[in-house]
């Protein structure tokens, strides 16, 4: 009986020792160390939400900060990008953000403008009339003193992006004139300014997320919306109207934003190369952003069953003065504004 104990005894010990030999347990030797796992001790990860396509100016800004971010910091900070809305859409990343599920997003300033009002001035119509003057106006101090507003959400503003000017296209008609817009149910982003300037125009507003726009385009739930050539070629969104007209009434824009408190967590060093990043991105992502707006409108042009229309300068100028009243909100409604008269001295009228 002691025999047939202790030889039970051995049969287990040996059988530990073999299985743990087999899977690695005993005498296991270190992992051979690869370029992967360099400093991935103190890898610091950063997860970017945005609601574009991938080639589209933001989509292509997001990625180019990304690489420059690795870059700069040796491949301490990897910046891991969601677009598509893949991550979280136009409804829940703000939240997201403030709650720190998300530490950067790229959102639309006239998104943003439920929160910081004073950032409707950016939404207002035919405000600019080129590129160089909204850069100017974003990249400059008016764009520093925007971001500033941020600070009572304990958010941290990187800065502002740019994707280019609007255009109206539509489904069944084509906007030639004022008139044109009556009745129609128009597709907005979530913006007073911008429900005003629809309502002007004697059309109904409809505030939707970006991610729902082709859809309901494609069942007739909305007849038009406004949006840059590369939004609406990158989404396809000719696929579903019939007609574009060349308004440049407004522009589209974007704040880079980052949760506050994993800014604050990040040392000093990686805070001064990620800014580092961000000023080499918006300096490259203004002149990708005209290129690619130009190249995505030539396409646009070519498209089979989708007519492309310029406004004529005479109908412009009506638009203009049609839209006087969405001036009049605004300076209602934003009483201690100097932003406005600021940007009127750097814009053509
Ligand atoms: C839209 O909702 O139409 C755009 O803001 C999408 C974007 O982020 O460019």
């Amino acid at each position: 009986m002691k025999k047939f104990i202790i030889g039970t005894i051995v049969t287990v010990f040996v059988l530990i020792v073999a299985i743990s030999v087999q899977q690695g347990l005993l005498f296991a030797k270190p992992l051979p160390y690869d370029d992967e796992q360099k400093g991935l001790d103190s890898q610091i990860t950063i997860h970017l939400s945005h609601v574009v396509a991938e080639n589209t100016p933001k989509g292509q800004a997001a990625n180019k900060f990304a690489e420059l971010v690795e870059e700069k910091t040796n491949g301490k900070v990897k910046v891991h990008v969601y677009s598509n809305s893949s991550l979280f859409n136009d409804e829940n990343e703000f939240q997201a953000l403030q709650k720190g599920d998300v530490e950067m997003i790229i959102p639309t300033f006239s998104k943003m403008t439920a929160y910081v009002p004073n950032w409707q001035v950016l939404d207002l119509p035919y405000l600019f009339n080129t590129d160089e003057e909204v850069q100017e106006v974003l990249t400059g101090s008016i764009g520093e003193q925007l971001v500033k507003e941020l600070e009572p959400f304990h958010i941290k503003g990187l800065g502002f992006w740019y994707n280019g000017f609007k255009h109206l296209t539509s489904v069944d008609q084509p906007i030639h004139t004022f008139e044109d817009l009556q009745g129609l149910r128009i597709r907005t982003m979530p913006s007073k300014i911008l429900e005003k300037q629809f309502e002007a125009m004697k059309a109904t507003p409809i505030p939707l997320s970006f991610s729902e726009v082709f859809t309901d385009l494609e069942k007739n739930a909305i007849d038009a919306q406004e949006n840059t050539a590369s939004n609406i070629y990158s989404k396809g969104f000719y696929k579903v109207q019939k007609h574009m007209t060349i308004t440049q009434h407004g522009i589209l824009g974007y704040a880079v934003l980052m949760n506050e408190t994993f800014w604050n967590s990040l040392p000093v060093k990686i805070q001064h190369q990620l800014i580092s990043a961000m000023k080499e991105t918006t300096e490259w992502q203004f002149e990708q952003a005209i290129l690619m707006n130009e190249k995505d409108m030539e396409k646009l042009k070519q498209q089979a069953d989708f007519t492309v229309y310029t406004m004529s300068p005479s109908e412009r100028q009506r638009f203009k003065e049609q839209l006087a009243p969405v001036y009049d909100f605004y300076k209602t409604h934003i009483q201690n504004d100097h932003v406005l008269s600021k940007i009127e001295k750097i814009v053509t009228p």
